[in-house]
């Protein structure tokens, strides 16, 4: 098979990850008789360095003509660097939000998992993570206060600033279908959370999640209001499997989920739209403090790339083998810095890429 895949390396340790992701891919290629096509595009601090905007729109056709997307991660130091002197809509995080809503990604699939063998990183009292968990939040990408109007005004000298959350019934279908159908593929539970006690948006989204329910009689549907799911998230995670949200309370419950795990850097992220393709991404931000070290830890985007191969591609057997290397280099005892625990061996980026390629 030929895959065309375009990579957007980004900025801090977004470089030195999504070559280790390369490597692993290359040697999968060879192993199962693929042929992949790596083009690389700037986005966010790379691009404004070069072309003055985060994301150019050569760079987006390039993505669109692409079958699936990889990408390392983009921003800086919001305190330190220069691309934060900038406008909001020129800033690196504008690329991100240009290239989601012009690839139609609303579904993005983050998945929160405590590996047995790093249960030791994480935080919860171990009577609590002994049940272990296994917890896929989507989050709708491209509607909500993210996309809705805002503006800042001055009234009678007071500086007012005003965002807007709004979602139509079709924004919210699409999502909820696309999760109903996972959960189908899961342990067939699905908890919507929302806070309808106080919204409308969050009213319609109960309402229109509830009718798309009775086509899934056989999965599980609850309701939760976002504050109570941030305190069950600690509490109790064992109890989840499909968490379906709109996108600010998913931008925070994924971020909660990741740490609850104990191993943010073992975790990938898919936003998909309506057809096979996607782009793929680690759940953890830039480090900009590590980048370039050979520090970084490149696992959440190596199984960003499995993923990849299993979601835009049916390539179950290829994603299984990334999987499995993975979990063998960690049986085997080998660490980056951010999952180091006593009696095991620290490597740095690219001896974990080179592990894991090995065991492929
Ligand atoms: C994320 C990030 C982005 C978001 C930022 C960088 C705009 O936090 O992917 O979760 O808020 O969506
Ligand atoms: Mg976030």
């Amino acid at each position: 098979m030929r895959l065309n895949i375009v990579c957007i390396p980004g900025d801090g340790i977004g470089p030195e990850i999504v070559s280790e992701a390369k490597k692993v891919l290359n040697r999968v290629a060879e192993k199962f008789g693929h042929e992949m096509v790596f083009t690389d595009i700037l986005m966010g601090g790379a691009s404004i360095d070069v072309h003055g905007v985060p994301l150019t729109d050569e760079a987006i056709a390039t993505a669109k003509a692409a079958d699936a997307v990889l990408m390392g991660s983009i921003g800086g130091d919001t305190n330190t660097s220069p691309w934060y002197q900038l406008p909001p809509e020129k800033r690196p995080e504008a690329g991100l939000l240009k290239i989601r809503k012009a690839l139609n990604l609303f579904a993005n699939l983050r998945p929160a998992v405590l590996y047995e063998e790093l249960a030791a990183a994480c935080p919860l009292k171990e009577e609590i993570s002994a049940a272990g968990f296994d917890i896929l939040i989507m989050r709708e990408l491209t509607g909500g206060l993210y996309f809705g109007e805002r503006k800042t005004v001055e009234e009678n000298g007071v500086r007012k600033a005003i965002d807007t959350l709004t979602y139509d019934e079709n924004e919210i279908r699409r999502i909820a279908i696309k999760g109903f159908d996972i959960a189908r593929k899961r342990k067939k539970k699905l908890t919507s959370v929302d806070k309808a006690n106080v919204l409308d948006s969050s009213r319609l989204w109960r309402a229109v999640v509830n009718e798309v329910a009775k086509e899934y009689p056989d999965v599980k549907v609850e309701h939760m209001l976002v504050d109570n799911c941030a305190m069950q998230l600690v509490k109790d995670p064992a109890q989840f499997d499909v968490v379906l949200t709109e996108n600010m309370f998913g931008d925070i419950l994924s971020d909660e989920a990741s740490m609850v795990t104990g191993s943010i850097g073992m975790l990938a992220s898919a936003s998909l739209n309506d057809t096979k393709f996607g782009l793929y991404e680690p759940s953890h931000g830039s480090a900009p403090d590590i980048a370039g070290k050979d520090l970084a830890n490149p696992i959440a985007t190596i199984l960003s790339a499995s993923m990849m191969l299993r979601y835009s591609f049916d390539l179950d057997q290829e994603a299984d083998a990334i999987d499995a290397a993975v979990k063998k280099v960690l049986q085997d005892g080998y660490r980056t810095g951010d999952i180091m625990s006593e009696g095991c061996k620290k490597v740095g980026c690219k001896e974990m890429g080179g592990l894991i390629t090995e065991r492929i």
